[in-house]
């Protein structure tokens, strides 16, 4: 019965859009509105307002971190095994992807997934945010940095911790994530992806 509520305890706080809710307390536009029209951080970039971007950046995550670091931290207290855990990783970041207060339009799940890494140990989630910054820093591609951290993160996780559900989690999540840059692979491969920091992108 925890994992129940515990999972959809989850869901729902992913389902919160940092994105959009920033969006309206900074006075700027919906992101859904312009760039590639992504409800994230690299497309609220686009607007100009550095804040509001670090604002999504860390709520996105925080909310990924949040619901992980909860659940292990009441594991034994509320009798839940390791599946659990791996169940509320991937309800957070599915209530990203597709959140039931927005009418299931959401992001694209680079900054939750590194929270829930981040949840799940702090250096799983480091050596994943050192992959995305070798990369961003390197070509300056946002898009092409969460697709090389997604590849490796499964076998971070799994060479720190071998096989376990969480393991799997990990996985669903790469999964996702590198489905939900369609778009930006296409745009990769054509050379018309922008850049991180360029304000205009054609809507993707
Ligand atoms: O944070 C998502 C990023 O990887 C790509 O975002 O807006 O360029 O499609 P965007």
């Amino acid at each position: 019965m925890n994992t129940v509520w515990m999972t959809v305890a989850a869901y729902l706080l992913g389902s919160i859009s940092f994105a959009v809710i920033t969006s309206k307390l900074f006075g700027i536009a919906d992101p859904r509105t312009y760039g590639s029209k992504n409800p994230g951080a690299t497309n609220v970039l686009r607007s100009g307002n550095k804040s509001a971007a670090i604002v999504t950046l860390i709520g996105d995550g925080a909310k990924g971190w949040l619901a992980v670091w909860l659940a292990m931290r009441y594991q034994q207290q509320l009798q839940v095994g390791d599946t659990t855990i791996a169940l509320v990783a991937i309800a957070v970041f599915l209530g990203h992807l597709w959140p039931v207060f927005f009418r299931f339009v959401g992001g694209k799940g680079v900054a939750t997934a590194l929270g829930v890494l981040l949840g799940l140990d702090p250096w799983l989630g480091l050596a994943t945010l050192a992959t995305w910054l070798v990369i961003a820093f390197a070509f300056r591609y946002s898009s092409l940095a969460a697709l090389v951290a997604a590849l490796f993160a499964p076998f971070y996780y799994g060479l720190l911790f071998g096989v376990e559900p969480q393991l799997l989690a990990v996985f669903v999540m790469s999964g996702l994530l590198i489905f939900r840059h369609s778009k930006n692979i296409g745009n990769l491969m054509a050379g018309k992806e922008s850049r991180i920091g360029s304000k205009s992108k054609a809507a993707a």
